[in-house]
């Protein structure tokens, strides 16, 4: 036995018509008292594994007949194609062994609730369409990653536990820090990304921001993954640009590389590779509001534009959609006045459609001294803890811009996926941090 080779499933098409060992576990079992159908998972797939009792003998049969859910095993068996198995092959069983036992397990092929699945979120990992949504996840993130290195972004890690408020006072995690008094958890990376454009002048960071906001919405975690990226000398049309490029090529590869996820997702690639192929849709806040008053809807100048109606734009036009210059008392005190209407900032929030709402923030960056100390003393923040940020604008400023997206929003999309709880491993909202 010894010269059989322990395979995963990812390497399948290089065995075919080998004995092979797999070990992994029980994912269902199905069949007649001549043969069984056993799902074997490894590596987030399931191989379709045959057990013929003409081949096995009675008692092993029937030992395979009663596996239970989850339990662990290694069988042994030739690997051969077969067209009808969902990913194209199939293991006829020579030999098994049982690894461990799994009694009981509590996720069983009926329908539970979704807080229920929730709670038993270390287990839910395990099931099919959650082992979809994770690897749709794990190639997004490859994705990015792979974006900003090949354009020449350099990666700036970003604290997590941070004196300043990097977006609104009200949504804050804190904590005592020794005798410093209070820390953060970091909202957002930019303020420290903005450092860093003047030593790398394409820059972005990549990892967890931490918001307390009170809403038990789709689409809000209390932690989330958000990459953001900075750039020197960028406009805000040209931070457009990028975005659009930035969201096009990801999303494009993420589908080209998940074929089999999207399909055990019911979510068809062409409906986002049809909004990728055209321009995303731009439209002023201002013309914004004038449609969304023209059908009715009870809105006035400065006030936020709600998830529902963002839909009623991404309708409008289509697809994905930018929505710019908002009014300044809307948004955070490090966006850039904008020239034309200095009642407005040089911002563009990104909307996706689908019901998934914004997924990017992003604008050119105030570089006055001066008016971004005025913009903080406005908010009423504490302008001694930004002494290091307003430096930034003494020493050699420069026009910049840079934008955050929110991974578990985008991913919500690819996936075609109503709410961002199953996009991350473990949600944290609100009323839940078990487990
Ligand atoms: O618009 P936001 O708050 O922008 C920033 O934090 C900027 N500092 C980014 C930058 O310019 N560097 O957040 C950016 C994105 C949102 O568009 C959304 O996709 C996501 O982060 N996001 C959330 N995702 C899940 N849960 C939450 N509570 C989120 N809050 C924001």
């Amino acid at each position: 036995m010894s010269e059989v080779s322990t395979i995963d499933l990812n390497r399948l098409p290089e065995h075919v018509n080998q004995t092979v060992r797999i070990q992994g576990w029980v994912h269902g079992l199905r069949g007649s008292n001549a043969r069984q159908f056993l799902s074997l998972r490894n590596s987030g797939k399931i191989l379709q594994v045959l057990a013929e009792k003409e081949i096995l003998g009675e008692d092993l049969f029937s030992e395979i007949k009663h596996l239970k859910q989850e339990t662990s095993v290694e069988v042994i068996g030739k690997l051969v194609e077969n067209e009808k198995s969902p990913i194209g092959y199939e293991l006829v069983l020579s030999s098994y062994k049982k690894v461990g036992e799994s009694d009981n397990y509590p996720i069983t092929p009926k329908e539970h609730g979704i807080d229920f699945l929730l709670s038993q979120r270390h287990l839910w990992l395990r099931s099919s369409k959650q082992l979809a949504i994770i690897k749709v996840r794990s190639e997004l993130s490859y994705q990015i990653r792979k974006y900003f290195h090949t354009n020449q972004f350099t990666l700036i890690d970003t604290p997590i536990l941070t004196g300043s408020i990097g977006e609104s006072a009200g949504t804050l995690f804190s904590t005592e820090y020794f005798d410093l008094g209070n820390a953060y958890l970091a909202q957002t990376g930019q303020l420290y990304l903005e450092t860093a454009i003047f030593a790398h002048n394409k820059v972005y960071c990549y990892g967890p921001t931490f918001r307390a906001e009170k809403s038990k919405t789709r689409r809000h975690l209390t932690e989330f993954w958000m990459v953001e990226a900075e750039t020197a000398f960028l406009t805000h049309a040209e931070n457009l640009m990028l975005q659009e490029n930035f969201v096009k090529t990801v999303i494009r590869e993420t589908v080209a590389a998940c074929g089999p996820e999207l399909k055990v997702l019911e979510r068809d690639p062409s409906t986002l590779l049809d909004y990728i192929s055209k321009p995303f849709a731009l439209i002023d806040y201002k013309e914004a509001l004038e449609y969304l008053q023209s059908k009715g809807e009870d809105i006035v100048w400065g006030d936020d534009i709600n998830s529902e109606r963002e839909q009623m734009l991404c309708q409008k036009f289509g697809g994905p959609v930018f929505i710019q210059k908002y009014p300044r008392e809307a948004k955070a005190f490090y966006m850039k006045v904008n020239p034309e209407d200095p009642r407005t900032v040089l911002n563009a929030d990104l909307i996706a459609p689908d019901g998934v709402g914004e997924i990017i923030g992003g604008s050119e960056r105030e570089e006055s001294y001066e008016t971004i100390t005025k913009r903080l003393e406005e908010e009423k923040l504490p302008v001694e803890s930004y002494e290091w940020y307003l430096e930034l604008r003494k020493y050699g400023s420069v026009p910049h811009s840079g934008f955050g997206l929110g991974t578990e929003r985008l991913i919500a999309w690819i996936c075609g996926l109503q709410h961002v709880r199953e996009c991350i491993p473990f949600p944290r909202m609100m009323e839940r941090l078990y487990p």
